[in-house]
């Protein structure tokens, strides 16, 4: 049988087995405690949603100095490690699957988040020109961030590491290291944010090594068959440049396209941004399962365009963030034709059940359907 796949089709990803190819991407929404323990309410949230083919969580800081907004949950407590079982659990009884996403926010990080208010941390001292969520309605200016030592360096792969073996004992499915969107990973692959004259600045190769060391360190604790990385090659947002994406991104995906100990990695989920021609770049260099997740501008993926992406072989998956934001359902409804809810963005930052918890799943979705597929 060689026909193409449909977003209905199942995937093996490394060592996950997705039941289809409709995934929910990650999406900050600000509703843990005030220790970064999750709640009960995200528990319901991220169950409602277990139909989606892989659920990956928002960013969740892999250490008190990573720490991103205000409401960001943390994996590095016994309290955050018990909040997060109580998710997978009520995610795998729902019969979903759910990996977590390990965040580090580097410079974007605010003191006023941090221990002590310690300055944050970053490939260089290079402030970005960009914000911090500090309370639920405050952005504030970033600051400059402290240049990491060695030893930082050292010390936080060790983080990451730790918050693997966390999001183990949490009953986590796989990790996601969080390369994307300005934060620390993609702050070392920039050209700008990164000013460093050793072994981890200036050449491609050494742009790209802290984000190798990070994914190894991970998968030396789950496996690489659970292990995945995000980016968002050629992306400027929170003020990242990058002279030579085509460059770097393609070396970085043929170092990790060798997996690790025998076995690929689980896979590599890509913002894409306007030049399709990165997306077509990686998956030429990456041997192992893609996640595209569309650049559609302000507009969510139309599901139409996500199928046509399979269609075509340039994704074995498509994810989707604001849809699953407003469709608990959304699987259902792309599998049944039924049209999505538009996403409420009012609710996406913070507030509790409304826009969250409180959304109907769609009629037809909710008796079954009566029709052959
Ligand atoms: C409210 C919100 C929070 C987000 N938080 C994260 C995050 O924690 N980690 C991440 O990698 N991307 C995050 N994103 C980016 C989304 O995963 C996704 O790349 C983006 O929304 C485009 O996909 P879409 O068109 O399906 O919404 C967030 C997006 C939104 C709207």
């Amino acid at each position: 049988m060689s026909s193409s796949p449909t977003l209905h089709t199942p995937l093996t990803a490394g060592t996950l087995a997705l039941a289809n190819r409709v995934v929910m991407a990650p999406m900050t929404r600000n509703r843990a405690d005030a220790a970064g323990v999750p709640t009960a309410l995200m528990a319901r949230y991220y169950a409602q949603r277990a139909s989606a083919g892989l659920i990956i969580t928002e960013g969740a800081r892999i250490s008190p100095t990573g720490h991103g907004p205000v409401g960001q949950p943390g994996l590095h407590t016994a309290a955050q490690i018990a909040g997060w079982a109580a998710v997978t659990e009520a995610v795998h009884q729902a019969g979903g699957r759910i990996v977590v996403q390990l965040a580090h926010h580097g410079r974007i990080a605010h003191p006023s988040l941090l221990p002590h208010g310690v300055r944050p941390l970053g490939p260089s001292a290079v402030t970005a020109a960009s914000d911090a969520r500090t309370t639920p309605d405050t952005l504030v200016p970033t600051v400059e961030p402290n240049a990491m030592s060695r030893v930082d360096i050292s010390e936080t792969l060790d983080d990451y590491a730790a918050a693997a073996e966390a999001a183990l004992r949490a009953g986590f499915d796989g990790v996601e290291l969080q390369g994307a969107n300005g934060y620390l990973i993609h702050q070392f692959l920039s050209d700008n944010a990164n000013q460093r004259t050793d072994a981890y600045g200036g050449s491609a190769e050494n742009r790209i090594r802290f984000a190798v060391e990070a994914v190894r360190a991970v998968a030396g604790v789950v496996g690489a068959g659970r292990t995945a990385l995000r980016l968002s090659p050629g992306s400027g947002y929170n003020d990242i440049l990058e002279l030579d994406p085509a460059d770097s991104y393609g070396l970085l995906a043929e170092r990790l396209g060798a997996g690790q100990g025998g076995e690929s990695y689980a896979y590599l989920h890509v913002i894409e941004g306007p030049d399709p021609k990165l997306t077509r770049l990686l998956r030429e260099r990456w041997s192992g399962a893609l996640i595209v997740n569309p650049f559609t501008g302000d507009d969510p993926t139309d599901p139409a365009t996500a199928l046509a992406r399979l269609d075509a072989g340039e994704a074995d998956a498509v994810s989707f963030a604001r849809l699953f934001a407003a469709n608990p359902d959304l699987a259902e409804r792309i599998r049944w034709g039924v049209a999505p809810a538009a996403p409420d963005p009012d609710t996406f930052h913070d507030g509790g059940a409304t826009g969250y918890t409180d959304l109907a799943r769609h009629d037809l979705v909710q008796k079954g359907p009566t029709h052959h597929e």
